[in-house]
């Protein structure tokens, strides 16, 4: 998460914290024909008179376009969350029903150059942690007018092989046939293998579009694979689709993080037609693939300065304070334990130096300073003088 932070601050990325729960209708547009729509929503009335049908965020990027048209930022808006998402899931490894979201949106430009910078935020981020067996897989869905004269064509391929489909399968050929391509049926798998491609009959924009954001991949060093029967589980994508999948994960639950753009949400909410392009990524799934993996976080890094007082505690309580202020991480023993206790919890906090007073220390005016890492010794210092003194050595 901090590394995650880190990563979106570099960028130009603000947080962004939304409710926990919206208008259901926020959500709808995700896609009427989406499992996450369909099955998965949990939703509610309130008590209002009369009661507000209400859902709990299933995914992050509805109600962040619900808040930009709300609050009109000026865009580009760019904006990182991290936040739980609830959806009523047969769970399994990897798939819970409160999972948590790290994710970005970027509302307001349709530069292809976003989408590569967007790409390269989270293929640079699981590189940051130290996770090697990551694929990308990109796609474009084109254009809105693309995408329905494509569905078009999908449809009445479909309808002529329609026996050969699960019947799973056959049922959504009426309402939403992109969802037959990412079937799991072996059966329905051969039939989409001779389906019509919607990167065949990109419009020329959606076709440049598309181009010059595999240049970026290209020119960013970011490997990458096309996968043209890439559509996502939810309905508001256009142009640039793309998913991070762990080649350390079973291959149902190999998608570790996965976005597109959405240049047709805002106007779908009620707001002035805005693009917007952003991605989320499972904080579960990608702790399941650094195990995976065998890669383990770093340590987090501990406080400068750990204070212990053996005079009862008034000292470190005004020095922790006094350092904290200056900039100088500062943690503390409590209960008025022994020593020995005390720098044990001075050790296990990861401190470089412990400032130990005593009453000799007190009745003097100084504190001692220890260096707890290089077992260089103890220098007694003016407690006037100790935030200087700190200031050099930490
Ligand atoms: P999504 O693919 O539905 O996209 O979810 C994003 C990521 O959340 C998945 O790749 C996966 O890591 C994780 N995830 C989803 N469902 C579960 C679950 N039940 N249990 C554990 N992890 C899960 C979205 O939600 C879009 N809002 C992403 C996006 C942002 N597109 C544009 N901007």
């Amino acid at each position: 998460m901090a590394a995650f932070a880190a990563a979106a601050g570099r960028a130009g990325y603000g947080f962004v914290q939304t409710p926990m729960f919206e208008e259901i209708g926020v959500f709808k547009r995700m896609g009427e024909g989406t499992d996450v729509v369909r099955k998965e929503m949990y939703d509610f009335l309130d008590k209002g008179d009369p009661p507000r049908h209400l859902a709990l965020r299933p995914e992050g990027t509805s109600s962040v376009m619900r808040a930009f048209i709300q609050h009109q930022p000026t865009t580009p808006w760019k904006v990182w969350y991290s936040a739980p998402s609830f959806r009523y899931e047969r769970t399994q490894a990897g798939r819970y029903r409160q999972h948590h979201q790290l994710g970005v949106e970027a509302i307001g430009t349709e530069d292809p150059d976003l989408d590569v910078e967007i790409i390269g935020l989270l293929g640079e981020f699981y590189r940051e942690i130290g996770l090697r067996q990551v694929d990308l897989v990109i796609n474009s869905i084109g254009t809105p007018a693309d995408r329905t004269t494509y569905i078009e064509r999908l449809r009445s391929f479909l309808v002529g092989r329609i026996g050969e489909l699960a019947p799973a399968d056959q049922e959504k050929v009426e309402s939403h046939p992109m969802r037959v391509l990412d079937t799991k049926s072996p059966q329905s798998a051969a039939v989409v293998a001779d389906a019509p491609l919607l990167v065949d009959t990109l419009s020329p924009d959606a076709a440049a579009h598309f181009e010059r954001v595999q240049r970026g991949l290209t020119a960013i060093g970011l490997p990458y694979r096309i996968d043209p029967r890439l559509v996502r589980g939810l309905d508001y994508y256009t142009h640039t689709a793309f998913e991070f999948r762990s080649g350390a994960l079973e291959a149902a639950q190999n998608t570790i993080g996965g976005g597109g753009r959405y240049d047709g949400l805002a106007a779908s909410l009620g707001g002035r037609p805005t693009p917007g392009i952003g991605f989320g990524s499972g904080i579960e799934r990608i702790l399941l693939t650094c195990d995976a993996e065998g890669v383990f976080g770093a340590p987090a890094r501990g406080v400068d300065v750990f204070v212990a007082d053996l005079t009862g505690g008034e000292v470190a309580r005004d020095l922790t304070f006094e350092l904290r202020r200056a900039g100088i991480s500062a943690d503390r023993g409590f209960d008025a334990r022994s020593m020995k206790s005390q720098m044990k919890s001075a050790d296990r906090s990861g401190a470089r130096l412990a400032v130990i007073v005593g009453e000799d220390e007190v009745a003097a005016g100084q504190v001692s300073v220890r260096d707890l890492r290089d077992g260089s010794g103890q220098v007694s210092v003016a407690r006037d003088e100790l935030v200087s003194h700190l200031r050099t050595r930490t």
